[in-house]
C-alpha cells in the first residue's frame, strides 16, 4: 500500500517549532548559540562543514534565516544588522537605475532614498503606490529597475495592491520589493503575490520584544541580484550578530500568537476610538471606511496591530494627549509586546506627509480595556486643558 505523505505544516507550526530542528550533539530542542568567528579547516584544505569565518556566515544566523525562508515561502533569506542595512543593500546591489518608491513609508528609508541613493547613480521617484494609475505612470519600461513599496505604509497605513504592483513592475522589466514589516508573514506573503523581494525590520514584530535591532530580506529567486546582495553583506560586514539572531529566532516562535492577539486588540481600539469625541479620525486598514479596506481584505489575512489617530484640536492637543498616557509608553518603534504611542510629525520633520495632529499607536499585548481607558483619560484630559485655555483667552479678549 502506498504511504501518504503528511500534509505540509502551517506557518504557525513551522515558527513555533523553529522548523522542529533538534541539536544533534545533545538532542536539545532549543538550538545553541554559535559565537565562533573562525572555523578549523579540514586536513585536505577544505571547509566541509560550510563555515570559514563569521562575517560571511554563521550557523545561528542561518537557523533563523531558514525559519524566515519557510515563513515567507521564499527561496532564501538573509539577516542583517538592521532593517535599514537590509533595505539599503538592495538598492546598492543595483546598477544605476530609475527607482520608484512609496511616498508614504518609513521616513528614514525614504530620506536615504532621496538623499543617498542618487550618490550611487540612482534616480528616485516617490509616488502614491496605492494609486495604481500613478504607479503605472511613474514606472519607465527599460529604465525602472526597482519598485519599492511599503504596505501597510507607515504611518497612514495605506495599502498597495502587491499583485497589481508586481505586474506593473514586471511589465516594465523591474523588480518589486515589499517592506512587509507591519503585515508580517502571518498576514501577508508578498512573494506568493508576485513580489521578488521582501524586507522586514526584524527589530519589530519578527523579534517582538523591543530588544533586538535586525533586518531581513527574503527572495523569490536565487538570481544575480541576490548574489550581489549576498556579496555586499559579506563585503560591508552587514550580517546580524549570533546573539541577536538567537533572540530573533526565539521571538519568531511566538510570532503568530503575538500578532494575532495584538491585531484583535488593535481592531477593538480602532472601533472604539472612531467614536471618541476627541478623535477626528482613525486610520486603520481594518475599518470599513478606510479607503483601502477592500484591497487590504483581499491581500491580508489580518489587518495588523498598527493604527494612527488624528486628534481633534490639532498638533498641541495631540502632543498634550501623548503627554498624559500612563500605560502606553511614549516611544518610537513598533511591534513589541508593550504598547507605544508617538507624535510622528515630531520625528519625521517638515518634509513628512504625516499630519501634525497624528499619534501613531503600536498596540501591544496588554489588556485592550486598559489600553482604551488610558487613551480615553489622556485624550479627555488634553481636551479639558485646551478648553480651559480657550475660555481663559476669550475672557481676556
Ligand atoms: C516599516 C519599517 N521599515 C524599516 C524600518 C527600519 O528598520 P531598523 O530600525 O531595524 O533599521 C523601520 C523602523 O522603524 C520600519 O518601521
Amino acid at each position: 500500500m502506498a504511504t501518504r505523505s503528511p500534509p505540509p505544516l502551517t506557518r504557525r507550526t513551522i515558527a513555533v517549532q523553529a522548523l522542529g530542528r533538534i541539536e544533534p550533539a545533545t538532542k536539545a530542542v532549543v538550538p545553541p548559540i554559535h559565537v565562533a568567528t573562525t572555523y578549523e579547516r579540514d586536513p585536505d584544505n577544505r571547509y566541509r562543514a560550510g563555515y570559514a569565518y563569521g562575517r560571511p556566515d554563521n550557523a545561528t544566523v542561518r537557523q533563523a534565516e531558514d525559519v524566515l525562508t519557510a515563513l515567507e515561502g521564499a527561496e532564501d533569506a538573509l539577516l542583517f544588522g538592521s532593517g535599514m542595512s537590509a533595505a539599503t543593500a538592495v538598492v546598492m546591489a543595483l546598477k544605476p537605475a530609475h527607482i520608484v518608491a512609496s511616498q508614504v513609508m518609513y521616513w528614514a528609508f525614504r530620506h536615504w532614498l532621496t538623499s543617498e541613493a542618487p550618490r550611487f547613480g540612482h534616480r528616485v521617484e516617490l509616488v502614491d503606490t496605492g494609486d495604481l494609475a500613478a504607479l503605472r505612470r511613474a514606472v519607465k519600461p527599460g529604465a525602472t529597475k526597482l519598485v519599492w513599496i511599503e504596505t501597510p505604509g507607515n504611518p497612514l497605513w495605506g495599502i498597495t495592491d502587491i499583485a497589481a504592483a508586481a505586474k506593473i513592475a514586471h511589465d516594465a522589466g523591474a523588480r518589486l520589493a515589499v517592506d512587509s514589516t507591519v503585515a508580517t508573514p502571518v498576514f501577508t506573503q508578498p512573494l506568493r503575490l508576485g513580489a521578488d523581494l521582501v524586507m522586514h525590520s526584524a527589530s519589530k514584530y519578527l523579534n517582538g520584544h523591543s530588544d533586538v535591532i535586525a533586518g531581513a530580506l527574503a527572495t523569490a529567486r536565487d538570481d544575480a541580484l541576490w548574489a550581489r546582495v549576498k556579496a555586499l553583506r559579506i563585503q560591508h560586514g552587514l550580517i546580524l550578530g549570533p546573539f541577536e539572531a538567537w533572540l530573533l529566532q526565539r521571538g519568531l516562535r511566538t510570532l503568530d500568537a503575538r500578532v494575532t492577539t495584538q491585531t484583535a486588540s488593535a481592531a477593538v481600539l480602532a472601533r472604539r476610538l472612531s467614536r471618541h469625541p476627541a478623535v477626528a479620525r482613525v486610520l486603520y486598514p481594518g475599518l470599513r471606511d478606510h479607503p483601502v479596506h477592500v484591497v487590504a481584505r483581499r491581500q491580508m489575512r489580518g489587518f495588523g496591530a498598527m493604527l494612527s489617530i488624528l486628534v481633534a484640536g490639532g498638533e498641541p492637543a495631540a502632543i498634550a494627549a501623548a503627554a498624559k498616557v500612563r500605560v502606553w509608553k511614549r516611544a518610537t518603534s513598533l511591534g513589541g509586546v508593550e504598547s507605544l504611542i508617538e507624535h510622528r510629525a515630531s520625528v519625521e520633520g517638515p518634509d513628512s506627509p504625516c499630519p501634525a495632529n497624528l499619534l501613531r499607536l503600536s498596540v501591544g499585548l496588554e489588556d485592550p480595556d486598559d489600553l482604551y481607558a488610558d487613551l480615553d483619560q489622556a485624550l479627555r484630559g488634553a481636551r479639558r486643558h485646551f478648553q480651559r485655555q480657550t475660555t481663559a483667552r476669550k475672557r481676556r479678549a
